[in-house]
């Protein structure tokens, strides 16, 4: 027999189930990938023909590392090809690693059992057109493992499971919090850095059908009285975006001590030195202790430009890391109501509109809507950083 990890006592239900096709919604961390390990050694071992797959081949070739490592274990007891990423066990079963990004390429002999590993993030042919058929001759069955990703697919063949009509289908759900291998205060600590709509997606594995809108509670956030004068002995923090061809640049400035925004300017189609000049008049008004710019492409010219006059510039680069921590800070302050918003209809649009896409493997990205802006959602976000950290911190790269 295979030895592996014993599975803990929600994996342990799952593995137990007997029925054909089980999908199961589980929070990060749960041990999605390790259940689905369990499920394919044990089948294969006993003579079964069994496929994994991952929706990207980063996660494939991850799992193929830990599951080739078993095989060694086994000796003479199994033969692993590394070409084909195929494990062939002694008595005829065997399992191969499979990427879901060219399903083209996916064919071959029939299946007694598909893992399905963070099918969520798969696009939606996989599952009815490259799997499904090949369970056919052998009656193979699928298990479905995922983090739900919005109402897709993934959410239909879930609500399959759980109609009584459907005997060969079974749901299963579990949060992050039923791994009894993560301590729960683990958890907890997560839980206060994170908006709720991604605690609730990531760790609760509930489907939302709004689960790429990024900010919530943005008009009742909208308190800031407007017209607000710069008073003396206050301290101010400011976040400036470049427009680029189609964009503004956007200035906000933000009261570091009421935690109210105070100023917010938005302009394009002039000259950079215009906008430099107009920025600067800003800037000399509210003297913010730091003004945080977006340094990517023409911003880093500018930013210098900006020094040269003795302003408090820093440059953020805004990266796909850099940005995440940015934006999940302010979506914070704004849902818990920590930072008064200007009530200007720009930004409370911009902040409603825009969007997340997570990302295979964990992960968001972050954005306005095709054809959308963000120019004041980034600015707001630099601006929320410096109260926040003052001019401190290191800029990514
Ligand atoms: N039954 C178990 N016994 C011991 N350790 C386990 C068990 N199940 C999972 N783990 C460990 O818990 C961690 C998370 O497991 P796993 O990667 O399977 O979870 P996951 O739900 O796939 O996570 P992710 O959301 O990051 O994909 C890993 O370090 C794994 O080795
Ligand atoms: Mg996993």
């Amino acid at each position: 027999m295979v030895r592996f990890i014993r599975p803990h006592p929600g994996q342990e239900k799952i593995l137990k189930a007997k029925t054909r096709f089980r999908v199961v919604a589980c929070g990060r961390r749960f041990g999605k990938t390790t259940a689905g390990q369990i499920a394919i050694l044990e089948t294969a071992a006993r003579g079964g023909c069994c496929w994994w797959l991952s929706p990207t081949y980063g996660m494939a070739d991850q799992v193929w590392r830990d599951l080739k490592r078993v095989g060694r274990e086994l000796g003479r007891d199994a033969s692993i090809h590394e070409q084909e990423r195929r494990i062939d066990f002694y008595g005829g079963g065997w399992l191969a690693i499979h990427s879901a990004h060219s399903p083209d390429r996916l064919r071959g002999a029939g299946l007694d059992l598909a893992v399905l590993d963070e099918a969520a993030f798969m696009t939606p042919d996989v599952w009815p057109e490259v799997v499904r058929p090949m369970l056919t001759e052998r009656r193979g069955g699928a298990l479905f493992l995922s983090s739900p990703n919005g109402r897709n697919w993934f959410w239909e063949v879930f609500r399959l499971g759980l109609e009584p009509t459907e005997p060969e289908w079974q749901s299963f759900h579990f949060t992050s919090y039923d791994n009894p291998l993560i301590a729960p205060e683990e958890l907890e600590a997560i839980r206060r850095q994170t908006p709720e709509r991604i605690w609730q997606q990531e760790y609760l594995a509930q489907f939302s059908d709004d689960a790429g809108s990024v900010f919530r509670n943005v008009r009742e956030a909208a308190t800031a009285p407007p017209g607000a004068q710069p008073l003396a002995g206050r301290r101010y923090s400011a976040g400036l975006d470049w427009g680029r061809e189609h964009d503004y640049t956007a200035l906000v400035v933000i009261d570091a001590e009421t935690r109210q925004m105070v100023a917010l300017d938005r302009f394009n189609r002039v000259s950079w030195s215009l906008q430099r000049g107009r920025l600067e008049a800003l800037i000399e008004r509210w003297r913010p202790a730091v003004v945080w710019a977006e340094s990517n492409s023409i911003g880093s010219v500018n930013i210098e430009a900006l020094q040269a006059e003795g302003l408090p510039v820093r440059a953020f680069a805004t990266t796909a890391r850099s940005k995440t921590p940015l934006i999940e800070d302010l979506a914070l302050a704004v849902e818990r109501g920590e930072l008064a918003l200007l009530p200007d209809e720009r930004l409370l649009d911009e902040l409603a509109a825009y969007s997340m896409t997570r990302l295979p493997g964990g992960g968001y990205r972050y954005s306005a809507p095709p054809g959308g802006h963000d120019d004041l959602v980034i600015a707001a976000a630099l601006a929320w950083r410096g109260v926040r950290y003052g001019g401190a911190g290191v800029d990514f790269v």
